[in-house]
């Protein structure tokens, strides 16, 4: 079984966690059954709620018509579609990955298997890439979420769509300290349909929360109950059909747009990396004014400096709603519709600490200059000539190599 297979190199803490959501896993499994039927996605009434609240408005009819809409264009879990016939583009998705990857678990005659996600990913990522599958509660970090369109673990930039090799990368190795699993031993074209499926899931969610957002903004719903005419609607009036076309192809056009670094770039970096000299500018920077990684990451990556903050998934309906996070009472309603209780998210001790998204020096580099999507860790600013305010392509470097020498020491 595959949550067993990949095993953590540094910490042993995380073995021990992987294994107590491996037994999770088998019992979820157990209880829902892998080859159950799933009618329809849910919609996302968490994100309808914190729109209900932060412009004081009723949701009610923009989110039956949203769902509408979505369904018409995307399908149901059985039976995906994509919308190609309104995408100028012509390569991101693919619908016979998407059958593939769709649906209950079963094989085909020629042995291809069909309803991959269900059988590897729903259990903590939920039928609609909610994030919250069954025994997604358990865990911290809580699975990914993927209808907001962010994801931490990329070598594009913080504000980019990460690219196919990102998502293939994370596939193939898990993100070690937290739940999610290698799938290094999938066959290469049942990986590809998960890709497919996942970007399928993230484009289908993220133009649902535009549309939601846009109802509101600028499609007059919310106050008094609309007329059919002024409905939004899929295939409905021009109105609609612009609506709906211009965000869905804003939101393909940032995956199509997402590419990895080049070869040439990842070569460079190994001549740079790891002299003495590099190291001892590097661990200065670390700790000084600039960068300021001590702030967050203690002395020497050393870990511990206390600070309470949350990811952006979870201040969307807390925080920035001006709700604390630890009022139950004023979270009561988001819970009842799915959203899960906000856990404090810490900066990593980095001094022998795990790295989630690998050690790879290009990846690194890209850390420090973009930061980390969706969490409270910052980019810097790059500058040509060091002048006090940001840092130079080789200080990043030099952090690089500070950042390895914290490793196995
Ligand atoms: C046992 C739980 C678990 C299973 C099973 C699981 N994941 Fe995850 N996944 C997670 C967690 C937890 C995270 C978030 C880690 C983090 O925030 O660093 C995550 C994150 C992700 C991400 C986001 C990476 C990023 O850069 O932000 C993707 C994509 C993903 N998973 C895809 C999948 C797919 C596809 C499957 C099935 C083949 C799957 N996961 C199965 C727990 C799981
Ligand atoms: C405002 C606080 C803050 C500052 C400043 C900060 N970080 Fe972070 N950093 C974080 C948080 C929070 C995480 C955990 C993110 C996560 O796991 O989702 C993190 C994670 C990391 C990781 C782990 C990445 C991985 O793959 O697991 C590294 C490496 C890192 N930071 C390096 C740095 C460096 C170098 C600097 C200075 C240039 C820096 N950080 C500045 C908050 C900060």
């Amino acid at each position: 079984m595959y949550l067993l297979i990949h095993r953590p190199k540094k910490s042993s803490k995380s073995v021990c966690r992987r294994s107590n959501i491996a037994l999770i896993f088998v019992s979820v499994v157990t209880l829902v059954g892998c080859d159950s039927r799933i009618e329809k996605f849910d919609p996302n009434e968490v994100f309808s709620l914190t729109l209900a609240k932060s412009e004081s408005v009723d949701m009610g009819q923009a989110q039956e018509d949203v769902t509408k809409v979505i369904e018409t264009l995307f399908g149901t879990p059985e039976s995906p579609t994509w919308p190609q016939d309104l995408i100028s583009e012509e390569t991101l998705v693919q619908t016979e990955r998407l059958r593939r990857a769709a649906g209950g678990v079963s094989s085909e005659q020629d042995g291809t298997h069909l309803g991959l996600f269900q059988e590897h990913c729903v259990v903590c990522h939920g039928v609609s890439g909610n994030g919250r599958g069954p025994a997604s509660q358990f865990q911290n970090p809580y699975p990914r979420d993927f209808r907001p369109g962010i994801f931490k673990w990329k070598l594009t930039d913080r504000a980019e769509k990460p690219s196919r090799e990102d998502l293939r990368r994370v596939l193939e190795n898990g993100i070690a300290g937290t739940g999610m699993p290698s799938f290094s031993l999938l066959a290469q074209d049942d990986v590809e349909a998960l890709i497919d499926y996942v970007i399928y899931l993230s484009v289908r969610g993220e133009l649902e929360r535009r549309l939601l957002r846009i109802s509101v903004s600028s499609l007059g719903y919310g106050e008094e109950a609309l007329s059919d005419g002024e409905r939004l609607q899929f295939p409905g009036d021009e109105q609609s059909k612009q609506v709906i076309v211009s965000n869905l192809e804003r939101i393909v056009g940032q995956w199509v747009a997402a590419k990895d670094p080049d070869e040439e770039q990842r070569l460079i970096s190994f001549n740079i990396l790891e002299d003495d000299a590099g190291i001892s500018r590097g661990r200065e920077l670390f700790h000084g004014k600039i960068a300021n990684c001590v702030g967050c990451h203690g002395v020497d990556g050393s870990g511990g400096v206390a600070t309470l903050d949350y990811d952006d998934w979870t201040k969307e309906y807390t925080t920035r709603l001006g709700i604390s996070p630890n009022d139950k009472d004023a979270l009561q309603t988001f819970r009842e519709v799915g959203a899960h209780r906000p856990r404090p998210i810490y900066p990593r001790k980095l001094k022998n600490g795990v790295l989630r998204g690998g050690d790879d020096p290009v990846r690194l580099f890209q850390l420090i200059r973009q930061g980390i999507a969706g969490t409270p860790m910052p980019g810097v600013t790059l500058v040509n000539e060091e002048n006090g305010k940001g840092l130079t392509e080789a200080q990043i470097w030099d952090l690089v190599s500070y950042l390895h020498s914290l490793q196995d020491k």
